[in-house]
């Protein structure tokens, strides 16, 4: 059995910055990863991270309550009104942090850190490192991270990377550790701890067009939401308005920051004829803009009948190999077109989870100990739709303020020590299931019900939705729950059994896909991300309420949660 004050569970951004903060308080802190920190899916994030820094006014100001106000409005007013306003106000904080660090931003050419305009945003605030803006702020951390680590620093910290969590435990509603696998090895072992940081990432790959990792299963959102800890509002899933037709990689939104345009087959900038979008046109949030791309598609004005084109050629060579050198060379690899002499081609496509955990604007729950931070957590600062740049943001804002909650938490105390039988019995259930799964019997091939869960969420849980086809695609999503216990595995092998770790997971994937299309399918209203072609209206007197899922043991059960809207009053968004 393994012990550290704190747990964290993830290596990307928001639980790296989540073990610094622990560890800068002399506490002890493990951090556990399914795979490498740096393999992160945060190192996928390209245009930038949101704060009013105000280094590009122009005789008007930024200012932490209008990012505030931008990122609520653009939530469709779904957001909780403190938690966004507390995210912006730690927001100049964490980037001179991160500066401080060693992050290497893009600079103006007096040296202060860039910014460029992004969708929603009255003011160019998205700070960026060219189009790599995730990659460099993840070996930021991860190179703090190691310091405290190796270099005695403080040391305090151990990183188990290629372990991967099964189970959660909690007992009588209090955290006590997780179990997980030593991959290499095949063995399950007791991680103890006085509190546990979730930080798991998003589950985006429920989806089969989706820019996200393969990583991002829904596994880390399932494991806690099997304790009973809620997930809530599920169904706001985000279409990113450019991925590369060919395989879904992210095509920045930067690159329209820049100065891009969006053109259907007669080479138009079509943004201009939808009232939602006329004015702030490829700037407009990205829920509008991709649900006006795919009208444009499925009206016959795609490229192909297919997609769009992302014109940058007007920028000139030179902007588009300093600023967005990263989607150039996709578009090269991947696309066989180079931006500097053709449009690339670009469809929407699943990007980022809104929903998550259910926590509150200080990373913690019904469950004493347990913290969220980051895409697996809903705290709720991105309501109905999130501004671009607001997820990195959210990651290192909320991972330290996990980190100081937890840390404050283990000092008061922390969990009141636990029969230690508790951790055997949970051990011996875990091994239980995992010998279950390796010799089943059964007959169903896991990896095709993955991908005809991918089918069913890409066409029942997309931009449009409606009650028929939500319906279908849940009935359909049950039945392919109802053959997960009847998975067979090819491999019985305990050690580095990948396909293992992907039959384990399928199982949250499913439940994720569940909760999304049943909060989809009873939010009869459209708002933000979530648009229903038989409600095409906001109904804020019925639906300005968070969804919160509960697990009975089988299925998901809905409930409903006030939205904090003690700030600004919920108006119709214009932009
Ligand atoms: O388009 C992008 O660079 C993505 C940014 C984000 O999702 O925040």
């Amino acid at each position: 059995m393994k012990y550290h004050s704190v747990i964290v569970v993830g290596g990307g951004l928001a639980g790296l910055r989540a073990a610094i903060e622990i560890n800068k308080k002399n506490m002890t802190v493990g951090l556990i990863s399914k795979i490498h920190p740096i393999r992160s899916h945060s190192i996928a994030a390209q245009g930038g991270v949101n704060a009013a820094l105000n280094n590009h006014h122009r005789g008007y100001y930024d200012s932490i309550e209008k990012h505030a106000f931008d990122t609520i409005k653009g939530s469709d007013y779904l957001a909780d009104q403190k938690a966004a306003l507390k995210m912006t106000s730690n927001a100049p904080e964490r980037i001179y942090e991160m500066e401080s660090w060693g992050c290497p931003f893009s600079r103006t050419p007096e040296g202060k850190i860039a910014q460029r305009p992004f969708g929603g945003a009255g003011f160019p605030r998205t700070c960026y490192s060219a189009d790599k803006t995730g990659h460099m702020m993840l070996h930021t951390l991860y190179e703090t991270a190691v310091r405290f680590e190796t270099q005695n620093e403080r040391n305090e910290m151990t990183i188990y990377d290629e372990w991967f969590v099964t189970r959660l435990i909690v007992d009588n509603d209090v955290c006590r550790g997780v179990i997980a696998i030593n991959i290499a090895k095949g063995e399950l072992e007791v991680f103890r701890s006085e509190a546990v940081i979730w930080a798991t990432g998003g589950t985006g790959r429920v989806y089969g067009k989706t820019s996200n990792a393969y990583s991002n299963t829904g596994w880390g959102m399932a494991v806690p939401y099997y304790e009973g800890i809620g997930i809530k509002d599920l169904e706001f899933i985000q279409f990113h308005p450019t991925e590369l037709i060919t395989n879904n990689v992210l095509i920045t939104e930067g690159a329209r920051g820049e100065g891009g345009y969006l053109v259907n087959n007669k080479g138009e900038r079509f943004l201009a004829n939808y009232p939602d979008s006329s004015k702030a046109l490829e700037v407009a949030p990205r829920d509008i803009v991709a649900r006006n791309m795919k009208r444009e598609i499925l009206e016959g004005r795609g490229i192909n009948d297919k997609y769009i084109g992302l014109d940058l050629r007007h920028l000139g060579a030179k902007r588009i190999l300093e600023r967005l050198p990263g989607i150039r060379m996709h578009s090269i690899h991947f696309a066989g077109v180079d931006p500097i002499n053709d449009f690339i081609p670009v469809a929407p496509g699943q990007h980022y989870t809104m929903g998550g955990i259910n926590v509150n604007e200080t990373t913690g729950c019904e469950v004493k100990g347990f913290y969220a931070a980051g895409e697996c957590s809903c705290i709720s600062v991105h309501g109905a739709n999130r501004l671009g740049g607001n997820s990195l943001l959210e990651t290192i804002t909320f991972g330290k303020i996990a980190g100081d909650e937890a840390a404050n938490y283990v000092s008061a105390g922390g969990s009141s020590p636990v029969n230690a039988s508790i951790y055997d019995k949970i051990l011996s259930e875990e091994e239980a299931k995992i010998n279950d799964l390796l010799n089943s019997k059964g007959k169903e091939a896991h990896p095709k019900i993955r991908s005809e869960m991918n089918n069913i969420m890409d066409e029942k849980a997309g931009i449009f939705r409606e009650a028929k086809t939500l319906k279908e695609g849940l009935d359909e999503i049950m039945a392919l729950k109802e053959k997960y216990p009847n998975i067979k595995l090819l491999s019985s092998n305990k050690k580095a059994n990948f396909e293992l770790l992907d039959a384990i997971q399928l199982k949250g994937s499913l439940d994720m896909a569940e909760i999304i299309l049943k909060g989809a399918l009873n939010r009869e209203e459209s708002r933000g991300s979530h648009f229903r072609t038989d409600f095409p209206k906001r109904n804020d007197e019925k639906y300005l309420k968070h969804t919160v899922a509960k697990w009975n043991g089988k299925t998901a059960d809905l409930s409903y949660k006030e939205v904090d809207i003690s700030i600004y009053e919920p108006k119709e968004r214009k932009y």
